[in-house]
């Protein structure tokens, strides 16, 4: 199975992270640490997980160079505004203690008024100038690469309608058993847009019940190796980078051992991902009091 996937600027972006979201203060860490320490070389943060000092410092004290790692980080929804961009980036840079990013990423295809739950209507319909100020950053050598998150393919064709200067180097959304999204990633994969896979377990609310699927266990049991490995190994032999959250050094290490399906086995779970209605684990349209649900058709 790949190690890295090479982006549009050349640059290399390993397939397995360490996902941060949900991993809290006091526990994130340290699991930074075990995972740097298990040969983890990326870590997927955001400004809204509110643990990149955590973050920053345990990189620091793990004495691994920081040009060795890939960090990529989020832009909030708050700060769309093309002014409130190069502000808020530079927090993430104090608090993760560097000068650069490997990737950074429009968190969400919604940009809200600052501190209120107020769609911004025309930086939502068209983040054009969001992204124009995200090539900015890239060309002051704040961040490598530039990408997205929670696009659905109307939303991506509606961004990259815009005569871009750099396209985005990513989509990162949710891909699980429940929610495998092949329309998605086909289409990506045509486009030269490379998926990234969060909550690739089914997230907290769902992990039991993915390592305990019968083609899960089928597979873990003929090839000796863990359910949780069996599904990691999956996403990257789909042909994503695959981000799963762990705070318990066991597990942490226990994801990074992944390993190639046979293509029969392959082919089972990948049926058996795809043959049931999907089901999203992650969808905060409510959340964010919308009045249209972010995954629908748009515009
Ligand atoms: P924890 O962080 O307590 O170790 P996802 O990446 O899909 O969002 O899933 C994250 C959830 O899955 C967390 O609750 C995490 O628990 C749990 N998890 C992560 N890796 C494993 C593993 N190898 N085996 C069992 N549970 C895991």
């Amino acid at each position: 199975l790949p190690t890295h996937y090479t982006l549009p600027s050349g640059d290399k972006i390993p397939s397995v992270a360490l996902g941060v979201w949900q991993a809290g203060e006091g526990e994130v860490g340290a699991a930074v640490k075990v995972a740097l320490e298990a040969g983890y070389r990326h870590i997927d943060g955001a400004w809204k997980y509110d643990n990149e000092a955590e973050v920053g410092q345990a990189i620091k004290e793990s004495g691994v160079a920081r040009e060795d790692i890939w960090l990529t980080s989020k832009l909030w929804n708050w700060f769309h505004a093309p002014e409130d961009v190069e502000p808020i980036l530079d927090k993430t840079l104090d608090d993760l203690q560097t000068n650069y990013l490997d990737l950074y990423i429009i968190h969400w295809p919604i940009a809200l008024k600052k501190g209120t739950f107020e769609l911004d209507e025309a930086l939502t319909a068209d983040p054009y100038p969001t992204w124009k100020k995200l090539e900015e950053m890239v060309d002051k050598g704040k961040v490598r690469n530039i990408g997205i998150s929670n696009f659905n393919i109307p939303r991506i064709k509606n961004l990259t309608a815009n005569p871009l200067k750099y396209m985005p180097a990513v989509n990162q959304v949710e891909l699980s058993y429940w929610n495998p999204q092949p329309e998605l990633l086909n289409w990506c994969k045509g486009h030269g847009l490379l998926l990234e896979a969060y909550s690739p377990l089914g997230s907290s609310k769902q992990v039991r019940e993915t390592l305990q699927l019968p083609e899960v266990q089928a597979i873990a049991k003929e090839l000796n190796i863990t359910p949780a490995q069996a599904i990691i190994s999956w996403h990257v032999q789909r042909g994503t980078v695959v981000l799963p959250k762990s705070v318990t050094a066991s597990r942490v290490k226990e994801n990074l051992q992944i390993s190639k399906l046979p293509d029969d086995l392959f082919i089972k779970l990948e049926k058996a991902a795809t043959s049931h209605p999907p089901q999203r684990m992650v969808n905060p349209s409510k959340s964010y009091r919308l009045n249209f649900d972010i995954f629908d058709d748009y515009p």
